[in-house]
């Protein structure tokens, strides 16, 4: 059974959260029916943004069972892998981007014991990934340029997720298919057709006054077993 039968996966991000009470909004989320924790690191060099490191990953550690999904988006890379591991992260993604040794950070973070996940902007190709498909856990697809919340969704990205999602199927591997940015009721079921596992969103569930209606909101039907979309789309 691959990653395409099992249950749409909804990962709010801790982005949109009030940063002044980020252990209340994580366990808010969980309560309302989250799946993940979605943590988006930021150095303001590597994006036009600074969030937070691995102390407060580990702060909201013992505040949540949820999976911590922890978005990588600071250069170089490599150096704070360990210490966002031993902060309790549970999945930990790069873009290819953030050093020089995309295979070799993946090798370091799956040495940790940790799900390892790879990050593609808009205009980064699927070919950055093909010969390291064996080592993730993880493709997360950019459908906004990373560093901002609340931005605009990027259709032209829907071809790039049935591609990968065919690429994924081929290795016959339960790689989950994680789609960042934009996502709303609106674009959710556009991503879904397009055979995603995994939506993170950031303003549709902490800009929401509800978040348990907003998550709900995002849980639209999935398709079923579509073998011909991906080669229909791609
Ligand atoms: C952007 C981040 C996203 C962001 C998405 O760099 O990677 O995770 O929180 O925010 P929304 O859902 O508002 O587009
Ligand atoms: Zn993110």
């Amino acid at each position: 059974m691959n990653a395409s039968s099992t249950r749409l996966l909804i990962a709010p991000s801790l982005l949109a959260a009030d940063f002044a009470r980020l252990a209340e909004e994580t366990k808010a989320v969980e309560a309302a029916g989250a799946d993940w924790l979605h943590l988006d690191v930021m150095d303001g060099h590597f994006v036009p943004n600074i969030t937070f490191g691995p102390l407060v990953v580990k702060a909201l550690r013992k505040h949540t069972t949820m999976p911590m999904d922890v978005h990588l988006m600071i250069a170089p890379v490599d150096p704070y892998i360990a210490a966002f591991a031993e902060a309790g992260a549970d999945n930990i993604s790069v873009h290819p981007e953030s050093g020089p040794h995309l295979h070799r950070t993946l090798q370091l973070i799956r040495s940790l014991g940790k799900k390892a996940g790879v990050v593609l902007n808009p205009a980064t190709p699927v070919e950055a990934i093909v010969h390291v498909m064996d080592l993730l856990d993880i493709i997360m697809v950019m459908t906004v340029n990373p560093g901002f919340g609340g931005q605009a969704f990027i259709a032209s990205q829907l071809r790039k997720i049935a591609t990968l999602r065919r690429m994924i199927d081929e290795t016959g591997r339960d790689i989950i298919l994680q789609i960042d940015g934009g996502i709303t009721p609106a674009t959710a079921p556009q991503v879904l057709e397009m055979g995603a596992d995994c939506l993170i969103a950031g303003t549709a569930v902490f800009g929401a006054p509800d978040y348990a209606k907003a998550i709900s909101a995002l849980r639209v039907a999935r398709p079923k077993e579509q073998p011909e979309f991906a080669v229909n789309a791609g």
